[in-house]
């Protein structure tokens, strides 16, 4: 069987930002309670005309060029997204078509923020079954569009942004295991509105709906299920605290990704932190992380990594790599 190994990472972020100084101007907020209480400082907004699948293009591209690949070697294409650009075609087609590649399978995995790990793990069994050999695998998301820009418990944390990485088939080990989980029994602490006669038509006109979140109870789900997945990740691969380079967590808030550390007994600066720049962008805060932290030469070949996630479902999962 191959092994399956990371060999590009990219990212895009769309120009536009939105500091939490302008959010004071939008709603009933302050600078110092977003910091305080998320960590977040600022965040990137699509202007009104990006869609989904804009923003993954240049992320794709960009870990392709990193892997020295180009659209004609992808053979299995996957984006992971909440906001796709329409219902169908998948945002994976519409990307499939920007890029030119022609036959491959391309489609998209709804998990929420744990979307890019689902993925990962999904592109994993492809190529170690010898299915693909080149997957582009992308996270992105338009966040923005299912925003209530009204609502200040949450329009203070969403974000929209893409990263990407290319998966290939290998001699040596890259992706040492994954795990995913889900429990809808949680669908309706983190959900979106469900159309009723109070509903904004011009929000349904445009097929969008609002983020709804009892954060307070999603926070302490959250930092006890990361928790346990760090500890069957490791346990499954017979490793400990101590053996883990760098942590890449999703980006929701920072006391959260805080909590996951102190409980690998892992120092923040073994932890790859962008909430405080990018906000929380779902399914792309994973590998925007990663790219960050790749780029800026933090992250080297031979690392071992461990990327955990947690969203809406609930859903949650977690991947441990040597890079
Ligand atoms: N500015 C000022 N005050 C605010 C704001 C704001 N933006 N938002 C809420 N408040 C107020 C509340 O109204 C409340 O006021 P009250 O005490 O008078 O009622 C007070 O602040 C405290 O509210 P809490 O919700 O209890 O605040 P908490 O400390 O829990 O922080 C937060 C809220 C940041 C949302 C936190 O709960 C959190 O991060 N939750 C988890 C989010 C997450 O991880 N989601 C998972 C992934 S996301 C996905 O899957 C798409």
């Amino acid at each position: 069987m191959n092994h399956a190994r990371i060999t590009g990472t990219g990212s895009y972020l769309p120009e536009r930002i939105l500091t939490n100084q302008d959010l004071e101007r939008m709603v009933e907020t302050s600078d110092t309670w977003i910091r305080e209480r998320t960590g977040i400082e600022q965040r990137h907004i699509a202007e009104k005309d990006q869609l989904t699948s804009d923003l993954a293009e240049p992320a794709a591209r960009r870990a392709l060029e990193a892997a020295g690949k180009t659209p004609a070697d992808v053979d299995l294409l996957i984006v992971a997204t909440t906001t796709p650009d329409r219902v169908f075609p998948s945002t994976a087609c519409l990307l499939q078509q920007k890029l030119g590649i022609h036959g491959s399978p391309a489609f998209d995995i709804q998990a929420v923020c744990t979307g890019f790990v689902y993925a990962l793990s999904v592109a994993e069994k492809f190529i170690k079954t010898g299915s693909a050999r080149c997957a582009l695998v992308i996270g992105a998301e338009t966040l923005s569009r299912i925003v209530n820009w009204q609502d200040r418990s949450t329009c203070v944390l969403f974000a929209d942004g893409a990263g990407a990485v290319v998966l290939e088939a290998s001699e040596e080990p890259g992706i040492i295991s994954t795990h995913i989980h889900a429990d809808g029994a949680y669908e309706s602490l983190l959900t979106t509105v469900k159309p009723g006669p109070d509903t904004d038509p011009e929000r349904l006109a445009d097929g969008t709906a609002f983020i709804e979140m009892r954060g307070n109870e999603v926070f302490k789900m959250a930092v006890n299920t990361l928790g346990r997945i760090v500890d069957e990740t490791l346990a499954a691969a017979g490793m400990g605290y101590q053996d883990i380079d760098w942590l890449v967590p999703h980006q929701a808030n920072i006391r959260i990704i805080q909590a996951t550390a102190r409980k690998l007994d892992l120092p923040m600066d073994r932890v790859v932190v962008t909430v405080n720049r990018h906000g929380n962008t779902s399914a792309a805060s994973v590998p925007l992380a990663l790219d960050t932290a790749v780029r800026d030469g933090r992250i080297k070949r031979g690392d071992k990594i461990l990327l955990e996630a947690f969203g809406g479902g609930f859903t949650w999962g977690s991947a441990l790599i040597r890079f």
